[in-house]
């Protein structure tokens, strides 16, 4: 890998002398898809500051199939892209293409969800929120709320996915401390209001209108969204008759936050170009080892 960056840098700097000016570098981004309203700003803040990075940006929506990211990476590869962006769909199944990007030396990175693989000299650096912290941040929030004491219905989100995992694993180690708290119901809505609803819809059904349930914690804005619609047409009265917690802090749940139907929700940035872009860059400039996460901070923000 080294040889090939010593060699870019060179044919750069020539490139330079001549003209003047500095070439862009292609990088090739592999985005999750559209799901929700965070995902949708996230993209267009990577299109955006590439631009003011000088960055070539190679944009591949996969529509939230991990095949499109196997191909999209794949193809990357063969166009010889200068470095590799993917924000994976899932956890698992990414050992063979990260394996073929090493051998082809094209640095990859992760940004947003994580990846398992055993080897993890397959990739430069995750640069990412932490999603325990999240889920630590929304089941503190509710222990202090309800005093240690809530049955929870969670709706989580897309199965096998790292914000999925990390958030539940994070809300739960802060419920493990308090004995009478606990989740009733949990189930996939697949980060979308339209997952969420049916979701909700469900819990609804199975515990007699919610009797007795005193939180909904999901694991984004957008499936509590969804949520709070399958409550309100049930008659029943989110952030009022049940606390409302949630991911992302979307401008829909600010809104839901003004109205009093949604009580809090832990902020994951969108706007994350200036984290990701400079790692990248500096990278692949000077290609020195890097830790292996890179944390973007993020907050909790209630209706007050
Ligand atoms: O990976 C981050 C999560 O993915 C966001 O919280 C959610 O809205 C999105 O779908």
């Amino acid at each position: 890998m080294i040889r090939k960056f010593a060699l870019a840098g060179a044919a750069l700097a020539a490139t330079t002398f001549m003209s003047g000016t500095a070439l862009a570098q292609t990088i090739g981004f592999s985005q999750v898809g559209s799901e929700g309203d965070w995902r949708p700003a996230f993209s267009a803040n990577m299109q955006e500051s590439a631009k003011e990075y000088g960055v070539d940006l190679k944009f591949a929506n996969a529509q939230g199939k991990q095949e499109e990211q196997l191909r999209a990476v794949r193809a990357f590869i063969a166009q010889g892209v200068d470095a590799i962006i993917i924000a994976p769909v899932v956890v698992t199944g990414w050992d063979q293409v990260l394996r073929e990007a090493k051998e082809a030396e094209i640095p990859v990175f992760l940004v947003d969800r994580d990846v398992d693989v055993e080897d993890k000299s397959l990739y430069v650096t995750r640069i990412s929120a932490d999603f325990n912290l999240e889920g630590k941040l929304a089941g503190a929030w509710l222990a202090a709320e309800s005093l240690g004491d809530c049955k929870v219905v969670e709706l989580q989100g897309t199965t096998g996915s790292a914000p999925a995992i990390e958030r539940k694993g994070g809300f739960e180690a802060v419920l493990d401390q308090f004995p009478a708290m606990e989740i009733v119901a949990s189930q996939s809505g697949d980060f979308t209001t339209d997952g969420g609803k049916k979701v909700m819809e469900a819990f609804i059904k199975s515990t007699n209108n919610l009797e007795g349930i005193c939180a909904s914690f999901a694991h984004n804005d957008n499936m509590q969204l969804g949520a709070i619609q399958a409550m309100k047409e049930a008659g029943l009265k989110p952030g009022e008759d049940v606390l409302m917690v949630s991911v992302d802090y979307v401008p829909a749940i600010k809104d839901a936050l003004d109205a009093g139907e949604a009580n809090a929700s832990v902020e994951l940035r969108s706007a994350v170009g200036e984290f990701i872009y400079p790692v990248v860059l500096d990278y692949l400039k000077n290609p020195t080892e890097l830790d292996k996460w890179i944390v973007i901070p993020g907050d909790l923000h209630t209706a007050d």
